[in-house]
């Protein structure tokens, strides 16, 4: 029996496969800035009282923030301002961000939602819950206790919006 010829020197191909990988992940992110901007923590400016209402200041840029402490993603997309639960209105699981603006998705049973709080896919049988919103100058101030639901509550979550 013949032994097989030995394999060409595949130094240059991984090297090729290095850089195309490279490229696509920094492409990825920068379309990712460009389109929703990045995920920042985000800050209230003034703390909030007990369950109280509590104050960010405008996004001043399309992006997404999010307050872990008072639950709250403040998303600026498309001429719009949104304040979501932080949780999916599924089983209550922290939602993620999608990269390149594609908008939301549950990491527990994979629904999707618009930058919006649309619903796309997945377990989930409404729309993102939108927090009561309203908006003095530069200041917005968002109630975490006050949550639209889309299926029990449509036109209250529809007008839960901030238009810059
Ligand atoms: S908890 Fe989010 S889809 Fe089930």
């Amino acid at each position: 029996m013949k032994n097989a010829a030995p394999l060409p020197d595949c130094t240059m191909c991984t090297a090729r496969r290095d850089f195309l990988r490279q490229s696509l992940t920094v492409g990825t992110a920068l379309a990712g800035l460009a389109l929703f901007g990045p995920v920042t923590p985000l800050q209230a400016i003034e703390p909030r009282s007990d369950r109280g209402p509590v104050k960010y200041a405008l996004p001043a840029a399309d992006g997404v923030s999010i307050d872990k402490v008072n639950e709250v993603i403040l998303c600026r997309h498309a001429g719009e301002v949104y304040a979501f639960a932080l949780s999916c209105p599924h089983q209550n699981t922290a939602l993620k961000v999608m990269p390149k603006g594609a908008g939301f998705q549950c990491p527990r049973h994979k629904s999707k939602y618009q930058p919006n709080g649309t619903f796309v896919s997945g377990r989930a049988t409404r729309n993102m819950d939108r927090l009561q919103i309203t908006r003095d100058g530069d200041t917005i101030t968002v109630d975490p206790a006050v949550a639209f639901e889309s299926d029990t509550d449509p036109a209250k979550w529809a007008a839960a919006v901030i238009k810059v």
